[in-house]
């Protein structure tokens, strides 16, 4: 597996380093700082395990929850209306760059109550270095102790109205219970998510990018499954129609 995912990303990199024009991808700008007259500089084999990380860890998380988000939005034109009018009036027709970001709370909180409702990661699992007591529960060492995202995220004691999408929790307009370590998406600890302000950064970008133009509507009939893998991805395919707005 290792040696498919490696022999794939070796070829990605191949044609970039054929294709030098192409200046505006992450990977043309690591390949700027590979030099090969220079053992100091970043090496072939540093980028392409730069590019796996990117690929495994960075893709589908945040792949699968903007697909989440488009299907919540079109489920709800409130929060669309609104969304909309973030972006019209900070950005107009001008497509966002990096600096506007922290100029759209109410699009990052779009991307935040997605991952509330449908945790990229849904379930962590860690295994017990020593042996444990967890309030009734005794924990032997070597165990196998599960975390559940999907679970904390949805759970009535701690979140009023847990299956409503509602972007407001995350703008300060809602009251939440703010309780401790109920909200992870991104993991917590020591090995939380090493690119949680790159996920969330492309994340926004993106959803700002699309929902500029259009108006995101479900493939009428379609009823959305899941598919819990190591990352959460609706079953199947989630057919949308993006219309666009003017
Ligand atoms: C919405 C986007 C993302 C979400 C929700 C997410 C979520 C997570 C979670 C839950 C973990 C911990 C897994 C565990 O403890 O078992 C994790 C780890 C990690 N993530 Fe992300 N991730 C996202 C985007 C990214 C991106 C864009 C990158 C790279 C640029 C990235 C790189 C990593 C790495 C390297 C780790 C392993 C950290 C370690 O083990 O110390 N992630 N991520």
């Amino acid at each position: 597996m290792a040696k498919q995912i490696h022999m794939v990303v070796d070829d990605i990199i191949a044609t970039q380093m054929k294709n030098p024009n192409e200046q505006h991808t992450l990977l043309a700008h690591m390949l700027g700082h590979y030099n090969p007259e220079d053992p100091g500089s970043i090496s072939l084999q540093q980028i392409r395990n730069e590019i796996v990380v990117l690929l495994m860890a960075g893709h589908e998380t945040t792949a699968n929850t903007l697909a989440w988000s488009w299907y919540l939005l079109a489920e709800h034109p409130r929060v669309v209306e609104r969304l909309h009018g973030e972006l019209d009036s900070v950005l107009g027709d001008r497509t966002p760059g990096f600096d506007d970001v922290s100029k759209l709370p109410y699009t990052r909180a779009v991307f935040e109550e997605t991952m509330r409702l449908y945790p990229p990661v849904p379930i962590l699992s860690r295994e017990a270095i020593g042996e444990d007591q967890i309030g009734k529960y005794h924990v032997p060492q070597g165990a196998q102790v599960v975390v559940s995202p999907w679970l904390l995220h949805r759970h009535r004691s701690y979140w009023d109205h847990p299956d409503h999408f509602i972007p407001e929790r995350f703008t300060g307009e809602w009251s939440n219970k703010n309780i401790k370590y109920t909200y992870i998406p991104f993991s917590t600890g020591p090995r939380n998510c090493l690119g949680a302000a790159f996920g969330l950064t492309e994340a926004i970008l993106c959803l700002a990018v699309l929902a500029q133009k259009f108006n995101p509507v479900l493939q009428p009939g379609h009823k959305p499954g899941y598919d819990c893998r190591l990352t959460l991805r609706p079953a199947g395919s989630l057919p949308m129609i993006a219309r666009p707005r003017r």
